[in-house]
């Protein structure tokens, strides 16, 4: 790839550096928001994006903004970047992929001296996965003005710390997070780079992916309430089992979304049984569903199912009932047609293969749509794997990724 200006080596040191911070062989990476590993991978960001000549801020709720700015500062910002926190014990590149292409699409116009038309904002998000505190999309919501009712203080983490609690200890004021929130027509466009976390890529031997859109979500916490009883001598028909109830509706909600199709997929990822012995039944079952597909309207399907299956055990079992919170809801939302095709050509021009692709996973992307353009560059995940250990990009192949989004982002901020 004579002619590409990104550099594979400047990628794979990076990835490498941040995967010591948080990344233990055999267990995966933990980087949750505001932690110690946190700080490390933000100090080290901050410090690249410093070399890259940029004028580096972190906001009121801990993005870290590396600018690049324009000949017309009045003008709309080309904004690209991607989350820094992973998944509990998941891999070193999801989120981080597209941080750090961002990093080294910044070098690369440093390097060159290329001043744009339009000032070029380089991130790292916090709290995308949502794995620290549960709500997800975090700093994107909080940019595009989506934080939740008091979402600060109500989303706690396993040990209690809220939001809130956990900015102050780590430095932030939260009574300022509505600073973050950005003037609308003030983002011209979000280009987000990502590893694909499905293994389309990979089998077809295809370079980069081009998103068309983003799936619909919701997500949700259900509480079921019953009443224990020895596990022997009480008849089945006179049990309230909170457990029995929600593999029911479990399985009612797996089967329809088999049945609907369309990239509907249904997950239940978390469960906790009380009291949690073998031979007593089950007097409180608290479980989390995540739930998407191509459409919202889909996603509302399957959870129609749900419910009926929970008001069917309820109507079956006095003793029995059950809340259902929801804690995400994102639409589906299409990427923009223009920067599709500009991110086609500029691969092209490189000498790098692409094709189209949904995406199943969640991003950033799919919530700054709300307030501008925005488009996605995957690149292959090996065997398709992620939120794993094992997940998997070759360095080559995040550094062709890189190429494109520093072509498209150049070309985006040269208008
Ligand atoms: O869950 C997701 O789709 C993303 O990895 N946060
Ligand atoms: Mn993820
Ligand atoms: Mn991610």
């Amino acid at each position: 790839m004579s002619d590409h200006k990104t550099r594979t080596d400047r990628i794979q040191r990076d990835i490498e550096e941040l995967a010591k911070f948080s990344c233990v062989e055999g267990i995966g990476c933990t980087r949750f928001t505001y932690t110690k590993e946190w700080r490390q991978a933000r100090d080290y960001v901050v410090a690249g994006m410093q070399a890259a000549g940029l004028k580096v801020r972190e906001d009121p709720v801990g993005i870290i903004i590396g600018t690049l700015e324009g000949k017309d500062p009045s003008k709309p910002v080309v904004m690209t970047g991607s989350h820094l926190d992973t998944v509990k014990t998941g891999g070193r590149f999801d989120g981080i992929a597209g941080t750090i292409s961002a990093l080294e699409a910044a070098r690369v116009m440093h390097d060159e001296g290329f001043v744009p038309e339009r000032t070029i904002e380089f991130v790292a998000l916090p709290e995308e996965e949502g794995a620290r505190f549960g709500s997800g999309l975090f700093g994107s919501r909080a940019m595009c003005g989506k934080l939740y009712p008091d979402e600060l203080n109500k989303y706690k983490d396993k040990d209690g710390v809220s939001f809130a609690q956990a900015m102050t200890e780590y430095g932030l004021d939260p009574s300022k997070a509505g600073e973050t929130v950005r003037k609308p027509g003030s983002i011209k466009a979000f280009i987000e780079l990502h590893i694909e976390q499905g293994p389309i890529l990979e089998n077809e031997k295809t370079d980069v992916g081009i998103v068309e859109s983003i799936v619909g979500l919701r997500t949700f916490d259900v509480f079921v309430h019953g009443r224990s009883d020895h596990a022997g001598n009480t008849p089945l028909n006179m049990r309230a089992d909170t457990f029995l109830a929600t593999a029911k509706a479990i399985c009612a909600g797996t089967e329809k979304a088999y049945e609907i199709g369309e990239n509907t997929v249904f997950t239940c990822g978390y469960a906790t049984v009380e009291p949690g012995a073998f031979n007593i039944v089950t007097k409180e079952t608290h479980f989390q569903i995540d739930c998407r597909s191509k459409t919202i309207a889909n996603v509302d399907r399957v959870m129609e199912v749900v419910k009926a299956s929970l008001d069917r055990s309820c109507a079956e079992n006095p003793g029995l009932s059950y809340e259902i919170r929801e804690k995400l809801s994102m639409a589906e939302v299409p990427m923009n047609e223009e920067i599709k095709s500009l991110m086609e050509k500029e691969a092209a021009d490189a000498g790098i293969s692409t094709r189209r692709m949904f995406s199943g996973a969640g991003h950033d992307a799919m919530v700054m749509g709300s307030i501008c353009d925005v488009a996605m560059i995957f690149v292959p995940s090996h065997e398709g794997r992620s939120h794993v250990p094992e997940e998997w990009t070759d360095y080559e192949d995040v550094q062709k990724g890189a190429e494109v989004l520093y072509r498209a982002v150049k070309k985006l901020a040269s208008e």
